[in-house]
């Protein structure tokens, strides 16, 4: 009965709003992407050394457009750059990490030029009940969570939008005098209500993939494609080339696999400066779990990690061999392994990286400042005038 009844729950994914059971093959029809296949995986595969990471291995990335002409380039020598970004709409948790740090291997394995946009103005015409002074404070926060993340300095161009913008104003006048108001509307669910802010801030997150003159690619989450597709339609006819996209899925929230984690329900997201306590708190309690209400049955009919949140997040981000994390699957399928022993897996996981994130966070003040302005990409960024 449950069941069925989910399986017709809708879901909707736009930049600003996940909600409902994501169907994600589903997504590739509505937005047009293509899912990533085996001949694309294997070229991937092949230019990484063998070692592709896990996320694109298990099908957490996993739709594209565009990444064979990516491919194309690189193998040629014309070469590409990334670009993601963040909206500091408040502090960060563990969901807001995925993106960043596959771009970090993209940008090690492939020596990549990458840019991060922290969209400050994003965020503050977002929402409603926002102070500049909020946003300008998370902001500054979410930066150091980012440079703690380890980058190439020379090579990493990290800016806020409000910052950055006496660079990139006349690019993003050119930008938006090509989008009219009803393609607006019809990309983004723009209303009559919508503030003049919200409807003007796509052209800066459509500027940042003409920032070099190579192709572009944007490893992000799916639900930022609208953008890329408006960038598409219009990116030659302002004499640039087309975006490139390589897409993931959403982190599951730590009480369901349903939309992404979500930063309004405080007690569903592990924070970043989340301590041992809270976070083994937290997983105990809110970890949706794939296991049998009583241990018997769970040593009689095993559990199901297909929805067991403690398991996909050691798939996701946790565990990255591959015949670990085979057997702590199959252990768990069999009844083997217990739900709260696959609780406590997750929870020494979690701990470990957060302590030694919140370390680097103490030392970072200097990468900052070669992210943002000294390092060798920066400086050539902030002399550039669009
Ligand atoms: N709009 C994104 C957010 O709300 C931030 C962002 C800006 C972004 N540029 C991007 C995300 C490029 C992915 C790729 O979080």
């Amino acid at each position: 009965m449950e069941e069925s009844h989910r399986t017709k729950e809708t879901f909707n994914v736009t930049p600003w709003e996940v909600s409902g059971p994501v169907d994600y093959d589903k997504l590739l029809h509505q937005f047009g992407v293509k899912r990533l296949d085996h001949i694309l995986l294997s070229r991937v595969k092949k230019l990484s050394g063998e070692r592709l990471h896990p996320m694109i291995r298990r099908n957490f990335v996993y739709a594209h457009r565009d990444l064979d002409l990516i491919l194309n380039d690189y193998e040629s020598g014309k070469g590409f750059f990334i670009y993601t970004g963040r909206g500091p709409s408040g502090p960060m948790h563990i969901g807001h990490l995925v993106p960043l740090l596959f771009n970090k291997w993209l940008q090690d394995t492939f020596d990549l030029n990458l840019h991060i946009q922290v969209t400050d103005d994003e965020k503050f015409v977002y929402k409603q009940d926002a102070k500049w002074e909020d946003i300008d404070h998370h902001t500054k926060q979410n930066l150091i969570d980012i440079a703690a993340l380890g980058f190439n300095p020379d090579k990493t161009f990290i800016f806020r939008d409000s910052e950055y913008i006496k660079n990139t104003y006349p690019l993003l006048l050119k930008i938006a005098k090509k989008i009219t108001l009803s393609t607006a509307r019809a990309t983004f669910g723009f209303q009559n209500e919508t503030n003049l802010g919200l409807t003007f801030y796509p052209v800066y997150q459509i500027a940042t993939t003409f920032f070099e003159e190579k192709r572009c690619l944007v490893p992000c989450a799916i639900d930022q494609d609208p953008y890329f597709r408006m960038q598409r339609d219009i990116a030659e006819s302002l004499g640039f080339k087309k975006t490139a996209t390589l897409y993931s899925k959403f982190l599951p929230s730590l009480t369901g696999t349903y939309g992404k984690m979500s930063s309004s329900l405080a007690d569903t997201a592990i924070w970043l400066d989340d301590d041992e306590k809270k976070v083994k708190n937290k997983i105990n309690k809110y970890a949706f779990s794939g296991g049998q209400a009583t241990v018997e049955e769970h040593r009689r009919m095993g559990g199901n990690p297909e929805v067991d949140v403690s398991f996909q997040w050691l798939k996701i981000l946790f565990e990255p061999s591959d015949p670990k994390l085979r057997v702590i699957e199959h252990d768990y399928h069999t009844g083997k392994l217990l739900t709260g022993e696959l609780k406590q897996i997750l929870i020494e996981r979690v701990n470990s990286f957060l302590i030694a994130h919140r370390e680097k966070r103490k030392r970072t003040e200097k990468e900052l400042d070669r992210y943002m302005y000294s390092g060798k990409l920066a400086k050539q960024m902030w002399g550039k005038q669009f």
